[in-house]
């Protein structure tokens, strides 16, 4: 048995939740010790989405050589960690199975604590990692979450305390974004071809609805704007700024819900944003002048689909003294109001 407390040593992160295979192993500091991304847009991209059963076979097969990659570039074997973390859900359940039972079986086999870390929880604390911000934000802070799967506003309150103040009515924000681009004749995932067809457009140009815009509380609402790009799209109107505006309307909505979910945590110390939405620069302006608030963005590769955050929300929950039954099941739906609160 390791003498040093578990929390000390370097931990293993596993992210499998959806079409990313990623692992991580930060040291007992939470600094980066090794990471490794493999995005599998190429594959899904012809059936113009994530397909979730190419997403579980990609994952078996590059996730354990991938694990080996990264704990061979830390010069680790898993008897050297203080656990693993791996990522038990939200998300499709043939790739949390993937991640949870290669996560499950390395821990077994090395003695250590296992954690199955929820995908959001995982996001929601990205920003507290050592070295991102000068300041790493203290409780409560606000997260905005915006990517391909995900949309609400969370109210961080603590490790393990979350509240989600809204949430999606219909699309998720990356998606609404994919499925504009795919009526302007883009690429998936299309936000990022997107933004930049937008940059050549005038956001004044077409009327686009802004859904929810001024009624109370933080939910979403994108499918009418969805609809209404295809009714620009049919009326002619330049791609460029049809881009520019649909992108405008996003943004401001946004902003809006940002601004209703800060007033509904006056305590709040920062506006913390994360998913693939956040590389959007007109989301990010928009959501820097919402609110009084700092805005608190990680570099792109943490915003997305990563393991580090998996590994960082693992390393949190071993110096709270916490780990999971290996009998963990991995859960396609878990709402961060269903994590059950540290002792
Ligand atoms: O968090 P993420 O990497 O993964 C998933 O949710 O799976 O987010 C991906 C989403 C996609 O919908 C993509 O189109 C969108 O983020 N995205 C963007 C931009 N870059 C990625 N949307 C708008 N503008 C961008 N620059
Ligand atoms: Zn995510």
């Amino acid at each position: 048995m390791n003498e040093t407390r578990p929390d000390a040593l370097p931990v293993l992160g596993i992210e499998s939740s959806c079409d990313e295979t990623a692992a991580a192993v930060l040291d007992g500091t939470g600094q980066i010790l090794a990471e490794a991304v493999f995005t599998q847009s190429a594959e899904h991209a012809r059936f113009g989405g994530v397909v979730p059963e190419i997403a579980a076979r990609a994952h078996l097969q590059r996730l354990e050589g991938m694990v080996r990659g990264v704990l061979d570039r830390a010069g680790l074997t898993p008897r050297d960690l203080g656990g693993v973390a791996a990522t038990a859900g939200p998300g499709l359940i043939g790739g949390l199975i993937v991640g949870a039972s290669l996560g499950k079986g390395l821990a077994m086999g090395a003695g250590i604590p296992f954690l199955g870390v929820n995908h959001l929880e995982a996001h929601a604390l990205t920003a507290r990692m050592p070295g991102l911000f000068e300041t790493p934000p203290a409780y409560p802070y606000l997260l905005i979450l915006v990517s391909g799967g995900h949309c609400q506003c969370v109210a961080v309150e603590g490790l393990g305390r979350y509240r989600r103040l809204g949430t999606t009515l219909d699309d998720a924000v990356g998606e609404a974004f994919d499925k504009a681009a795919k009526l302007l004749g883009l690429p998936w995932p299309g936000g990022a071809h997107l933004e930049r067809l937008a940059a050549g457009g005038d956001a004044g140009a077409v009327p686009l609805p802004r859904p929810l815009l001024r009624r109370p509380g933080c939910d979403f609402s994108f499918s009418g704007l969805k609809t209404a790009v295809a009714q620009a799209v049919g009326k002619g109107h330049r791609r460029e700024d049809i881009a520019a505006s649909f992108q405008a309307a996003v943004a401001a909505v946004l902003a809006d819900r940002a601004r209703n979910a800060a007033a509904m945590l006056p305590e709040a110390t920062a506006l913390v944003v994360a998913g693939g939405v956040a590389a959007n620069q007109a989301v990010r302006a928009a959501l820097a002048g919402a609110t009084p608030l700092p805005l608190l963005a990680p570099p792109l590769r943490l915003c997305g689909d990563n393991a580090v955050m998996v590994a960082w929300a693992g390393l949190e929950r071993l110096r709270a003294g916490q780990r999971d039954a290996m009998a963990l099941a991995p859960r396609p739906r878990w709402p961060l109001g269903e994590l059950a609160p540290p002792a």
